[in-house]
């Protein structure tokens, strides 16, 4: 072996620079992050060939002292950590001190600067393997400007990575929009070969930020939106989450920031996917633009070099955080929340409402009422049921006589009605009146006025014509009733005629050790006996026909990654479904027009009624100005 030698500071900023600079977009994300730690209002990009020939980022912030310029370039160098302490508290976006080193060792960079105690501004670039830094004289405002040309130029390797400069600027648009989104109080600029691109004043009311968001996200977004807020505990979560009807086939429109910082987590994206679990269509993806706000000291943010992860301190009470407000808001959506956007189409922008237009990021084709998927062929509801774990169908083992006994435990329990009394018959004796369609307290889905072909009922709302898929949005109420009457009970549990043996790790077997309790209350009751064997002698009543196997498989490795399991809930609430589906108004069956009213006023009421069980939509506005433009008539 050659002996030991050490690095020339070039070499070793240019092996730094492998895993935080990956191609132009890391570079404006690095530039980007110091002018908003510098505290600008303003952040200009600039961008050409995709970033490849030049990225120049300048802003408005506090600049860098002229004595200060050599070290902004050297590595282990930064003025926003001192110590440990500062590092376990960190509250600026940047700490390690080498975003710049490692760009200029991979490019041709310059940064000149000013602050506001200095008559002019300075220049800094550097030179050579020992990257030495040579100072001159510029002109500059109060701020600072950094400008990076021929990104790679000495690193062929890394410039064989590039695509094509559409699919570079592209990266850099995102990163832009990731930052822009962070950071409301700031203005920002995006220009590619000398065109601007985007154009952001600073944000400082709820409706500016809400333009921003549109600006960013596509009008449609914010238009499909629920505001969340909430506090707990030292913990603040805030933004926008998108109706379930508002899904995606990519996850392309999901924004997490934590402390203003945009991250990809495994914890928060399970939680997230846990509160729309009930209400997202297959394989569909929730939108959102989230913020949580914490104490720095909870939560690590030096795990990733490109700092796109970070630990929490307290994983589960964050999950459950963000898991029981965005569940709880998704819950409280009603038809006033669907038709907020709508009825301001309908009555306010009538220019826009025509053409619906498509959102700026690409919503998905063939959408309806103000951005509402059409999601194609759909089978029927009762037969689209996945089982747990993507594999086995637990629910096909249910016989009809199961969901019987079920319903008249319920009712014996002081539970709600059977299915064949629920909602609909109730209105019959109780007709609803129909006032005038002008009234303000119309309710939000307004009056029935007729039946299509069994299957839809056709209202007249404020804003239009309403059409709602009688059997989706029976199943719907009738889901939720019965799970209210479910969690009124307790989860009974049932011993197994003979005990399920079941092969597992040590880690899952000592598991069922340590969580036996948590586990009880999950209606299983498991036992170790022996060092990789486990016997299964319980399980919850309501899933004894259920894969055992692939439930209590399913609820270990659920603990063993996120410490808790929603898996019992999960599949009970997936049986619950399809006895739901299998207890409401099939199609062609006749209703009156009370029953229809009645039905209507069911959904107002209901949490989670804007989609049946499958995420399927329950209902549609076809708005006044829609149905103007089919018979080309202004108004
Ligand atoms: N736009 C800017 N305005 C003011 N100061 C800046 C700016 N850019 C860089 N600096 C100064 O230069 C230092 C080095 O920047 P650099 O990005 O290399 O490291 P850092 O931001 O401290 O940490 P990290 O490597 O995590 O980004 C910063 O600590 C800051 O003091
Ligand atoms: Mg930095």
């Amino acid at each position: 072996m050659p002996p030991i030698r050490l690095l020339s500071p070039r070499l070793a900023n240019q092996i730094a620079a492998g895993e935080v600079v990956e191609r132009p977009a890391s570079v404006v994300k690095e530039l980007v992050e110091n002018a908003l730690d510098a505290g600008a209002n303003r952040v200009d990009v600039e961008v050409e060939q995709g970033g490849v020939k030049l990225i120049r980022v300048r802003d408005d912030g506090s600049g860098i002292a002229e004595d200060d310029l050599p070290l902004a370039l050297s590595r282990h160098a930064t003025s926003k950590i001192a110590s440990l302490d500062d590092l376990e508290a960190v509250a600026s976006l940047g700490f390690r001190g080498e975003a710049l080193a490692s760009i200029s060792s991979v490019s041709r960079l310059t940064l000149t600067s000013r602050t506001e105690s200095q008559e002019a501004a300075s220049r800094v670039e550097v030179e050579g393997r020992e990257m030495d830094a040579r100072i001159s004289p510029a002109a500059h405002p109060v701020g600072t400007t950094v400008e990076v040309r021929d990104l790679f130029f000495n690193t062929p390797a890394r410039r064989k990575f590039l695509r094509t400069e559409k699919t570079e600027f592209n990266h850099v648009e995102e990163c832009v929009r990731r930052q822009a989104l962070s950071r409301f109080d700031a203005g920002f600029t995006l220009r590619h070969n000398q065109r601007v691109v985007q154009s952001l004043r600073p944000a400082d009311s709820p409706l500016d930020r809400e333009r921003r968001i549109g600006a960013l996200c596509g009008q449609q977004f914010i238009d499909n939106t629920v505001v969340i807020d909430a506090e707990a505990t030292g913990l603040r979560l805030w933004g926008w989450v998108a109706l379930p009807t508002f899904s995606r086939s990519q996850a392309d429109l999901q924004y997490f920031f934590v402390n203003g910082r945009v991250i990809r987590d495994r914890l928060v994206a399970h939680a997230v996917r846990q509160a729309y679990r009930d209400v997202l269509y297959n394989n569909r993806h929730p939108a959102f633009v989230l913020y949580l706000e914490v104490d720095p000291a909870t939560v690590d943010v030096n795990v990733h070099p490109t700092k796109h992860e970070v630990r929490f301190r307290d994983g589960r009470l964050v999950h459950d955080f963000i898991f029981r407000t965005l569940h709880k808001a998704l819950a409280d959506v009603r038809p006033d929340d669907h038709l907020r956007g709508a009825v301001a189409q309908s009555f306010g922008r009538e220019a826009a409402a025509h053409g619906n237009p498509e959102p700026a990021t690409g919503a998905p084709t063939g959408a309806s009422w103000n951005g509402q998927p059409q999601v194609p062929n759909y089978s029927h509801p009762g037969g689209s049921g996945a089982g747990f774990g993507g594999q086995s169908q637990p629910q096909q083992e249910w016989r009809a006589s199961d969901q019987m006994a079920f319903y008249q435990s319920l009712n014996a329990g002081g539970g709600s009605e059977s299915p064949q009394s629920m909602p609909v018959s109730d209105a019959v004796a109780t007709p609803v009146p129909t006032p005038p369609v002008d009234s303000d307290q119309e309710p939000p889905l307004g009056y029935a006025i007729a039946q299509l072909h069994g299957i839809y009922i056709l209202a007249q709302g404020r804003a239009g014509l309403i059409v709602v898929d009688m059997h989706a949005a029976h199943e719907r109420i009738t889901y939720e009733r019965m799970k209210r009457a479910l969690a009124e009970q307790d989860l009974k549990s049932q011993p197994l005629l003979v005990p399920l043996s079941l092969a597992v790790s040590q880690k899952e077997a000592a598991l069922t050790e340590s969580h036996g309790e948590e586990l009880q209350k999950l209606g299983l009751q498991i036992e170790r006996i022996g060092p990789e064997t486990l016997a299964v002698r319980q399980v919850p009543a309501l899933l004894r026909g259920a894969d055992t196997e692939q439930l209590v498989r399913d609820v270990l490795a659920d603990l063993i990654e996120h410490g808790q399991s929603d898996r019992v809930e999960a599949v009970t609430h997936e049986l619950l479904g399809t006895m739901a589906c299998h207890g409401s108004v099939r199609a062609n069956r006749q209703l009156t027009i009370p029953e229809m009213n009645s039905l209507l006023r069911d959904m107002e009421a209901t949490e989670r009624s804007g989609q049946c069980n499958h995420g399927r939509p329950t209902w549609t506005l076809v708005t006044m100005s829609e149905l103007d433009k089919l018979f080309l008539r202004g108004r």
